[in-house]
């Protein structure tokens, strides 16, 4: 099926959140649904709408996959317990460190994190709680993206020609499948949602694992995940579309104490996008850059060098694998 985008100014809130709802109570029937929620703006928005139009026929899960930024599991969980939805957290950091156990190479990665989200965890979850239908927050750009072999999106099924209902077990929906992020957001301010859950940068499914090049090990996670924490809290009200850290796999000579420390390099990209498609580095100030690169190496433990990307995408991607 060819997917139609809804651009921006064919884009009405209201219709579009009374079509879909009416769509996916229409699909899901008498039966069970469940969701992921990662807390990135895509799943959401399809976490609120999801129970708007099911109610307690949606079940949805926070799934602690170990890639996760600080505290960000029992946080998203507690925010959206806060707005009336319940949530249940699952511990599959085990489930995906062994999947991830030994990779290198960037789509290797990606199907791992793929595989392991559908087939194990989703797997297992639509077993126990008898859901046939899984809703996600695909959006146009991912299929676009995807489709034309610029970058397997880890949420990209149906569009590859895989038949999830034959090997997973369920059905997907994906209500926001003919919307870019802009659009999104439109969405999660017509149904409520308090401005930071749909306003908050993006942060892509593979999480932290999108930004380590080379193995995900849970130490190699520990230090990008303290080099994002630096990263998001210098640049929080930068304005910026995204702004990351990204572990790199070299390493470099480098001085502490006046010994030679052969440490860990830090790759700091800050971006300037509307819709992710495209994006340029945000011209940030020299200061800021100097101390975010004085606060990775005297904070995140091995980190001997700092850089900043100053590629535009293409020929860049936002996130590093
Ligand atoms: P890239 O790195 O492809 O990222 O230029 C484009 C936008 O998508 C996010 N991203 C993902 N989102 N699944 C997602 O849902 C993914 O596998 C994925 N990879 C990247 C990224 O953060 C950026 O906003």
């Amino acid at each position: 099926m060819e997917i139609q985008e809804i651009t921006l100014d064919r884009l009405d809130p209201v219709e579009f959140i009374a079509r879909k709802s009416q769509e996916l109570s229409a699909a899901v029937g008498e039966g069970l649904a469940i969701n992921a929620l990662s807390g990135g703006v895509d799943s959401s928005v399809v976490t609120a709408l999801g129970h708007k139009a099911l109610g307690n026929r949606l079940k949805t899960y926070v799934i602690d996959n170990g890639i996760m930024r600080k505290d960000e599991p029992a946080q998203i969980a507690e925010q959206f317990r806060s707005i009336g939805i319940p949530i249940e957290v699952v511990d599959a950091r085990e489930q995906f460190y062994s999947a991830l156990k030994g990779l290198t190479d960037p789509e290797e990665k990606r199907e791992a994190i793929t595989q392991t989200f559908y087939r194990e965890v989703f797997g297992d979850l639509v077993k126990r709680s008898g859901a046939r239908f899984l809703l996600q927050g695909t959006i146009f750009t991912d299929v676009e993206e995807t489709v034309a072999g610029v970058k397997r999106q880890h949420n990209i099924l149906s569009q590859l020609g895989i038949d999830t209902v034959e090997q997973f077990g369920y059905e997907v929906i994906e209500p926001l499948i003919e919307l870019r992020k802009p659009g999104v957001r439109m969405i999660g301010e017509a149904l409520g949602l308090p401005h930071g859950m749909y306003n908050r940068p993006p942060f892509p499914g593979p999480a932290l694992a999108a930004r380590i090049i080379g193995e995900v090990t849970p130490e190699r996670v520990a230090l990008v995940r303290e080099a994002t924490a630096i990263v998001e809290e210098e640049l929080a009200g930068s304005g910026a579309f995204q702004y990351l850290a990204i572990l790199h796999e070299d390493r470099v000579t480098g001085i502490r104490d006046g010994r030679r420390d052969y440490g860990n390099q830090i790759e700091v990209r800050c971006w300037e996008s509307k819709d992710a498609k495209t994006a340029t580095p945000t011209r940030l100030d020299y200061d800021i850059l100097q101390r975010i690169a004085s606060r990775m190496t005297s904070e995140v433990p091995g980190v001997v060098s700092v850089t900043y990307n100053i590629t535009s995408k293409p020929t860049s991607t936002i996130e590093a694998i």
